[in-house]
């Protein structure tokens, strides 16, 4: 890129989030939660990438600091006025800087437009304090599932 001021270029530090929209957002999607989902969490291959991942009404998000892939997520409809939120994750090295909350705005915008009145989902146990900052709240008893302690929440979101 041109630098015609000859001043050192600032680093572009904001992370991003976006829709995935092309081949190389959606591998780097598949990346990300390979790393959390299936290396970290251990989580079978199987139970991680499911059909609702081709499905066309499914919408996912990646987010970028320095155009490196840190965090994914996905909406998908659960019934014609409610979303359900997965398989959101960030890459462990950038936790704590603000993008799992990014995502999860992305995906309440993106909730918004196509009209859905609330959202679900399943919380991993130890990220229920993360949902309810964001106005999640528990909804039923603990389960199990991919041999993971999960709560069901849901957030009203007022349209
Ligand atoms: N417990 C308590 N608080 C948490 C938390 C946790 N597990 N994770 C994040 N928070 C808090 C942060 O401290 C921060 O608080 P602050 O605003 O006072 O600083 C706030 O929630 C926002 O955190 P943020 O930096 O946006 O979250 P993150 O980018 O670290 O992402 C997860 C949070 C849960 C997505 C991330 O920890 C993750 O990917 N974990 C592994 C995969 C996973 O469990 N995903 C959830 C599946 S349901």
């Amino acid at each position: 890129m041109d630098n015609p001021s000859n001043l050192p270029l600032r680093e572009k530090v904001t992370p991003t989030v976006r829709e995935v929209r092309t081949a190389e957002e959606k591998e780097h999607s598949r990346l990300v939660r390979s790393r959390v989902f299936i290396e970290e969490q251990k989580v079978p291959a199987e139970l991680e990438y499911d059909g609702y991942d081709e499905d066309p009404q499914t919408f996912h998000f990646i987010a970028y600091t320095n155009n490196i892939p840190e965090g994914a997520a996905r909406l998908r409809p659960y019934s014609p006025t409610i979303g359900k939120v997965e398989r959101v994750a960030v890459l462990k090295e950038a936790r704590g800087k603000g993008l799992g909350v990014l995502l999860m705005k992305a995906i309440e915008d993106q909730a918004v437009r196509k009209g859905y009145s609330r959202l679900k989902l399943n919380a991993q146990l130890h990220a229920e304090p993360f949902y309810r900052r964001i106005g999640y709240t528990p909804v039923g008893d603990v389960f199990i599932e991919a041999d993971i302690e999960h709560i069901a929440m849901e957030k009203e979101l007022g349209i």
